[in-house]
């Protein structure tokens, strides 16, 4: 995720800026850049690359002198990792500098208007619509220029700006991204987190949504976003650097599984205007899809459960058949792929050796590419036809978790998108469905919210050495994740199994040391999944329910049920991973596992 930091004080800005900004260089980012205000000038600096590259650039700052200035680190959302796409963004007129984190939502309409109103952009970036309205609006006062600015964006923000004829003030305003400001003596700070802050204050103010603030060396003025003057709290921050890098979490790991709310939401919103689902990005006709025989869904890991649970919503949704590869097999298989083949290729990273392999075979035997990817500019994004990034932001931790959510979130959206192309769903349908996918990052939390107990749960289940994940159907395809998440990162032997296929077999291995987790959110398989547990349960057989809050048929058969709210079956992957994911993290916690770097993993895989 992008990160920003500003300074208004007494002493040079720009070698306190790029402190912060390598502060701020955990979150991950591809570019970086700072504006500093001298003698009613803006300069700036910008560089692709580490934050090392900017301060050979600016001679550790010694080149932009002044006391005044912004800075940013990207991880590129819209328009590739490049010099000019850096932060920060300049007006036409050079009195105005932006620093930005988030997504703009309706970006494109504003760049039009203001490509009418005679403005001309230099980045294809969403955040530089933000400098050009300010400039637009400005008429000798700032604050004015801020507050009608900020009524024209939608989306999230954090936002820092400068104005060189008001060279001692720094406006910042949030919506849906962290912003924190730092209060000095003779000098005030602001910052995407605290890490950026924490050896220069540690008395810090937490901006809420809609407000925004000015902030001089003397003074931090607050402001709701009718432009009242609020009065706010002020924190003082007793978190190591380490501790303020995690937000406060312990791993990345949690961190990334709390921020699965915002994480989805970023993903979809912007994806959904007027009650409908707009992939710009993809230019699918329907007479292409109507034309396609199959969709080939291939990736490796969590992506390619992800694959396995999206086959489900597509094929409900579309009615196209859907096949899900891993991508180390398909490349070897001599695959039936042809130009009537779309292949899905999913990867957060979007540098996995084998899904890239996977990819070039099928590109080869003519199947249009469709690439749902977290990092921009990533060698599966440049080498598809067709790109949806996942919003996630950068994911530190080995084991994915809002990587894996984004995926699905992105492959919802898909099959719903695809399915009213074709003319396969009612008016009516699709609006319930769509309705749904909106309400994912509420229930994402709710079921976050709903579930203190889990540490409780771990405690009672991480001794076993081995454990069973069953469902089936929707179900199935998140055990599988499920045990995945418990392998990975707490090292317990975790088998993923059709509930109804234990019977084949595997029943053999159950006894009073399997504990055996049981998904159970789909009503058409429900009844079957419960005698699945009444099985186990009669083999000695410790039983962990997952199912819908209000199935109370559960209690009376499982020992420990963890409940999660209703959602409608093709979706409720999103939010029924959640509860194993925590599971996971907190038997590998018990187990006093090194849970962000778990051992022989890697988060990137580039070699075969
Ligand atoms: C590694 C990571 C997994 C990930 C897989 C695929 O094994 O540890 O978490 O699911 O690679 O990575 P990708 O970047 O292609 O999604």
């Amino acid at each position: 995720m992008c990160g920003i930091v500003g300074y208004t004080g007494a002493q040079q800005a720009a070698p306190i800026l790029l402190e912060g900004l390598t502060n701020l260089e955990y979150r991950g980012y591809d570019s970086a850049g700072i504006a500093v205000i001298n003698n009613k000038q803006i300069l700036v600096s910008k560089v692709t690359g580490r934050i090392a590259n900017l301060c050979e650039r600016t001679n550790d700052g010694k080149s932009c002198p002044g006391t005044v200035g912004i800075g940013h680190t990207r991880w590129a959302t819209h328009g590739a990792p490049t010099d000019t796409n850096a932060h920060p963004h300049m007006s036409n007129n050079g009195k105005f500098a932006v620093v930005h984190n988030g997504i703009i939502e309706n970006y494109m309409n504003l760049r039009e208007e203001l490509i009418n109103n005679g403005y001309h952009f230099e980045s294809q970036t969403d955040t530089e619509v933000v400098v050009h309205l300010i400039e637009m609006y400005y008429n000798g006062d700032i604050k004015k220029a801020v507050k009608r600015t900020l009524a024209r964006l939608e989306g999230s923000y954090a936002l820092g700006v400068i104005c060189a004829d008001e060279p001692e003030k720094i406006y910042v305003a949030r919506e849906a991204s962290p912003l924190i400001l730092g209060i000095g003596i003779g000098e005030n700070f602001f910052a995407s987190d605290v890490t950026a802050l924490v050896q220069y204050t540690r008395n810090v103010i937490y901006l809420d949504d809609g407000e925004f603030a000015e902030i001089t060396p003397e003074s931090i003025k607050i402001f709701d976003c009718a432009g009242q003057q609020i009065k706010k709290k002020i924190n003082h921050i007793n978190w190591d650097i380490q501790a303020a890098e995690k937000g406060g979490y312990e791993h990345f790991m949690l961190k990334e599984i709390m921020e699965q709310p915002r994480a989805v939401k970023a993903t979809i919103s912007p994806r959904i205007k007027d009650n409908e689902i707009v992939l710009d990005e993809t230019d699918l006709s329907v007479d292409y899809l109507k034309n396609i025989k199959k969709i080939v869904i291939t990736a490796c890991g969590s992506a390619y459960y992800a694959g396995c649970a999206g086959k489900h919503a597509i094929e409900k949704l579309c009615k196209i058949p859907v096949q899900v590869e891993l991508a180390s097999e398909l490349r070897y298989s001599d695959p039936l792929i042809d130009e009537r083949t779309l292949l899905l290729v999913i990867s957060q990273s979007g540098e996995t050796a084998d899904t890239i392999a996977a990819m070039k075979e099928c590109k080869r035997r003519g199947a249009k590419t469709l690439a749902i990817v977290n990092v921009v500019g990533s060698t599966i994004a440049n080498l598809a036809d067709h790109v949806l990034y996942t919003w996630a932001g950068p994911e530190i931790a080995v084991a994915t978790t809002k990587g894996y959510t984004t995926q699905l979130a992105v492959l919802y959206l898909f099959a719903l998108h695809a399915a009213k192309k074709l003319n396969r769903i009612d008016e009516q349908r699709y609006d319930n469905l769509l309705k749904v996918i909106k309400t994912l990052p509420k229930r994402i939390q709710e079921v976050i919210d709903m579930n203190p107990s889990i540490p409780k749960l771990a405690k009672k289940y991480h001794k076993h050495s081995s454990m069973f994940f069953i469902g089936r159907n929707t179900d199935y395809a998140i055990a599988l994740e499920g045990a995945l998440k418990m392998k990975e990162i707490s090292y317990i032997h975790a088998e993923s199994y059709a509930a109804g296929e234990l019977k084949h077999g595997t029943i053999a291995l159950i006894d009073e040391h399997q504990p055996v987790i049981a998904l159970c959110c789909n009503d058409s398989v429900m009844e079957k999944t419960m005698s699945n547990i009444v099985e186990v349960k009669a083999r000695g057989a410790e039983v962990l329910a997952v199912t819908f809050r209000n199935n109370q048929k559960i209690v009376s058969l499982a020992d420990d049920v963890i409940f999660i709210p209703q959602v409608e079956p093709l979706f409720s992957a999103v939010v029924e991973i959640i509860p194993l994911q925590l599971l996971a993290y907190y038997v590998a916690k018990e187990n006093g596992c090194d849970i962000d770097k778990p051992k022989n993993l890697a988060k990137s895989v580039t070699v075969e």
